[in-house]
C-alpha cells in the first residue's frame, strides 16, 4: 500500500509523531511517503495524491483547531474523489480531545476525501508550562504504543472519527479564530533582543517566512535588520530555537516556556524514566491519566 503523510510541525511533536508512524507503518509493509506542508507550500509543489492508496496529515493543535498553514495545504490540494484519509494531532492536555476535527474533516470533504480515521497524540505543551522530564518522557512513550495500534488500525482502514458536539465545534471554531487573528498581531511584535549575532537561522526556519531580512547596506549581514510580518501561525520555532535566546514575544510573554522547549534530549537520555503519571495521579494531571487509562 503507498502512503503520503503531509505533517506540519512547529516545535518537533508532530515531527516525532509522524516519525514513529511512519516507522511502523513500515514494519507493517506499507510503503510512507513523508512530506513537510511549509516545504509543499514554500516551494509551491503541485501534489498529486492520485498516486498514493492513502493520504494522511498531522498538525499540532493550536487553540483547538489545526493551524492556518495546513488549511492553506487544503486548500491548495486537488480534487479527489473518494481518496481515503486520515488526520493526526498533537496536543499538549487531552482536555475537549485537543478540540474540534470537524472543521479539517469538512475541509478535506470538500476536495473529495474521505475521511476514516482521526487520532489524538498526546505530547507535552510547547506554551505556558514546562512539564517535568519524567512526564514528558512518558507522554512520548505512551505516544510510542498508541502510534503502533494507530498503523494497524490505518491499514485496516478502521473508522475512527471523533464524535464533535455542536458546542466542541463552536468553542473551537472561536478559539481558533481568536488565535489565527491574534497571531498576525503578537507574530508582528515579536522582538529581538541586542543578544541576536544575524545568524538568521530564524528566517531560513520561519514555516510561513514571516520573518523577513532588510538589508542596510552592509557586506557581511551585520547591518541588516530583522522584521517579523503578519503571516505568524504561533508556531514557537523561531522563540525556542534561536540559537543566543534573543527572540521573545513584546506581548503576552506568559505564552513562552521560560525554559523554552525542546524535547529531543529528553527522549535521547536513558536516564530519563518515563515514570511520571499512573493510576494514583491526582490533581492536575489526573485527566492526563486516565486518557491514557493508567
Ligand atoms: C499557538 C498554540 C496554541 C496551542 N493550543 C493548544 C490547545 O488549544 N490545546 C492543547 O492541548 N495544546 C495546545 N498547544 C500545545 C501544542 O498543541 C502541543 O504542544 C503540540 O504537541 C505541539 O506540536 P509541535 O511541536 O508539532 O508544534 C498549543 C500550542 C501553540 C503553539
Amino acid at each position: 500500500m503507498k502512503i503520503c503523510i503531509f505533517y506540519f510541525s512547529g516545535t518537533g511533536n508532530t515531527e516525532i509523531i509522524t516519525n514513529l508512524l511512519q516507522k511502523e507503518l513500515n514494519n507493517l509493509n506499507a510503503d510512507v511517503i513523508v512530506m513537510k506542508i511549509e516545504t509543499i507550500i514554500k516551494k509551491k509543489i503541485k501534489v498529486k495524491t492520485e498516486k498514493y492508496d492513502l493520504i494522511g496529515i498531522g498538525y499540532p493543535i493550536h487553540a483547538f483547531n489545526a493551524p492556518k498553514i495546513v488549511y492553506d495545504f487544503v486548500h491548495q490540494l486537488e480534487f479527489d474523489e473518494g481518496k481515503k484519509a486520515f488526520t493526526f494531532r498533537s496536543s499538549g492536555d487531552p482536555f475537549l480531545n485537543g478540540g474540534s476535527t470537524k472543521m479539517l474533516r469538512n475541509k478535506l470533504e470538500e476536495k473529495g476525501f474521505d475521511v476514516f480515521n482521526e487520532n489524538l497524540s498526546i505530547m507535552p505543551t510547547n506554551v505556558f508550562l514546562q512539564f517535568k522530564d519524567n512526564l514528558n518522557k512518558q507522554l512520548y512513550q505512551l505516544a510510542q504504543i498508541r502510534i503502533k495500534k494507530l498503523a494497524q488500525d490505518i491499514l485496516e482502514k478502521k473508522i475512527h472519527l471523533q464524535k464533535n458536539s455542536i458546542i466542541l465545534t463552536i468553542i473551537s471554531k472561536l478559539f481558533s479564530f481568536m488565535e489565527t487573528t491574534g497571531a498576525k498581531w503578537l507574530g508582528k511584535y515579536i522582538k529581538i533582543s541586542d543578544s541576536c549575532k544575524k545568524c538568521f537561522k530564524c528566517v531560513r526556519n520561519c514555516p510561513t517566512g514571516n520573518i523577513i531580512v532588510i538589508d542596510d547596506g552592509g557586506d557581511d549581514g551585520g547591518d541588516a535588520t530583522i522584521k517579523f510580518d503578519r503571516s505568524c501561525n504561533l508556531c514557537m520555532r523561531c522563540i525556542y530555537e534561536c540559537p543566543t535566546n534573543a527572540i521573545h514575544f513584546r506581548y503576552f510573554r506568559f505564552f513562552e516556556i521560560k525554559q523554552g522547549y525542546n524535547i529531543k534530549p529528553i527522549i535521547s537520555n536513558p536516564n530519563i524514566k518515563g515514570d511520571y503519571l499512573s493510576s494514583n495521579t491526582k490533581g492536575f494531571f489526573k485527566h492526563y491519566a486516565d486518557f491514557f487509562g493508567l
